[in-house]
This record gives C-alpha cells, structure tokens and sequence, in this order.
C-alpha cells in the first residue's frame, strides 16, 4: 500500500480496511493478513494505558507504540496520530511531533479537527508528510461535543462537516476519517469527495472502515456502541486459556514430562 492506493481504491470502489495497532504483537499478527493499513490511534490512551479519554496521549507514548508497531509490521502503511493540542502550540513543536512519529516510522499522520490548524495542516503537507483527516466526533474535543454523541445530525451542522471535509481535501489531506454521523451525511460526503472517507460509526456507503482492534475482537468489556460488530469473542478467549493456565498449574498437570528438560 502506497499513497496512491487510497484514491485508486476509491475510483476502483474497492474498500478500505483499517485497524488500530499500538503494539509490536498485535502489529506482527496483523502484517500477516491482509488489512489494509494501520492506526496508532491516540485512543491507545484509553485502550492499552486505562486513562478516560484520549486526552492523556502523549507526543511520547505516540511515539513508543508508532516504533512498536513499525517493527512488527514494516510493509504495511502506518498512521499515527497527532496527540492532543500538539497542532496549537505553533508550527515549531507540530513539526517536532510529525518528525518524532515519522522516524519512529509512520508514514502519515492523522490529526482531528480543522479550525485553529489549518495553516498547520497545508505545512505539515508542504513539507511531503501525508495527512489524514478526521472529522465527525473528534474525541479530543470530547468535552467541548458534551461527550459520545453522533455529529452532523441537523442540516446546519451537516453542511458544516461537509464544507470542512472539502477543506481538509483542498488543504491537500490525502484520506478522511468520518466517526459518528448518520449513515445519509457520510454517503453525501464520501459521494462529494475525491480522497476516500474511512468510517466509523459512519455507515457503509463510504469508502471503507476503521475499528479499533481490541473492540473487534471482543476484548473492550461492556463497550458496545451501535456500530460496534464483535468479530470474535477474544474476553471468552482469554479469560479461558488463562484460567485453564492456573488450574493446571494448580493441578500439576502443567508442565508434563515432555514439557520439561532431561
Ligand atoms: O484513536 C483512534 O483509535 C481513532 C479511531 C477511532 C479512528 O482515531
């Protein structure tokens, strides 16, 4: 995957598929399928450290888990997110931040939201680093939204996210992330736009989708929004092998001669 296969996979209406990674093991078991990219997501604040929100994220644990995941998956196309106000404390440390995940080895970043950063945007564009938009519900702005709620639901704030999509396309953005907006407005937008629109909670009708790993395969507890699909049972998974883990051990059963060194 190179940047020219976004937009080849819109024109050729093929489907784009994304997933969080922020590990080297997950990204090594992923490399071996056939997903189209990966997203070190700043939700990995929630996900892999407990915090809240993404809000805890920082320049250096998105860092850490970029260079995690580079070395599990190296042929795959990473991208990895601008953490909280790292695009409003100037163009000095937004660049600093592009130059930190790019050499941990993305190879794009994603940044959330447009208004206050869009000079930002067409530099760090300008200056050959592809940039993925995100629009919809921008966890970032989690506080200022009045938490989880589905955006774009009236006429003025439908046309709002579709004038800011077409800016971020302007602006050079190579790809857009839609996250929770009704089904109809993400059609329109992905219908307006010539750069692919990866959705979440978006509906089908754009051109692909992203989950974050650990809520596909199960593993996030009791967190199960709409658009949620749980493609495997991982919690059931898990919480079996490492109990029969204790209980052979318990029973002695664990290991066995063959298990054991002569
Ligand atoms: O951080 C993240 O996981 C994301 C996805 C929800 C798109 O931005």
């Amino acid at each position: 995957m190179n940047i020219f296969d976004f937009n080849k996979m819109k024109i050729e209406k093929r489907n784009i598929s994304m997933i969080t990674s922020y590990d080297y093991w997950s990204a090594r078991l992923l490399s071996e399928t056939e997903v189209d990219c990966l997203l070190v997501g700043d939700s990995l604040a929630m996900v892999m450290h407990g915090f809240p929100t993404t809000l805890s994220a920082t320049i250096e644990m998105m860092e850490l888990h970029t260079a995690a995941v580079a070395r599990g998956a190296p042929e795959k196309w990473i991208v990895s997110d601008m953490p909280f106000l790292s695009v409003n404390r100037g163009l000095t440390f937004a660049m600093d931040c592009v130059d930190r995940l790019m050499k941990a080895g993305a190879h794009s970043v994603k940044i959330e939201g447009l208004r206050g950063h869009e000079e930002i945007i067409e530099k760090i564009i300008a200056a050959g680093v592809p940039v993925m938009g995100h629009l919809g519900l921008t966890p970032q702005s989690i506080h200022l939204l009045g938490g989880n709620r589905v955006q774009g639901k009236d006429d003025k704030t439908s046309l709002q996210l579709s004038s800011d999509a077409k800016r971020l396309e302007d602006l050079g953005c190579f790809a857009l992330v839609l996250e929770c907006v009704p089904r109809a407005v993400a059609a329109q937008l992905a219908k307006e736009l010539v750069v692919p629109v990866i959705g979440i909670g978006a509906g089908d009708a754009v051109d692909g989708q992203v989950l974050v790993l650990q809520d596909l395969l199960g593993l996030s507890g009791q967190f199960k929004p709409k658009f949620l699909r749980r493609f495997a049972q991982g919690e059931t998974w898990f919480k079996e092998a490492t109990q029969r883990f204790h209980k052979e051990v318990l029973e002695k059963t664990f290991p066995s001669t063959n298990e054991s060194y002569t």
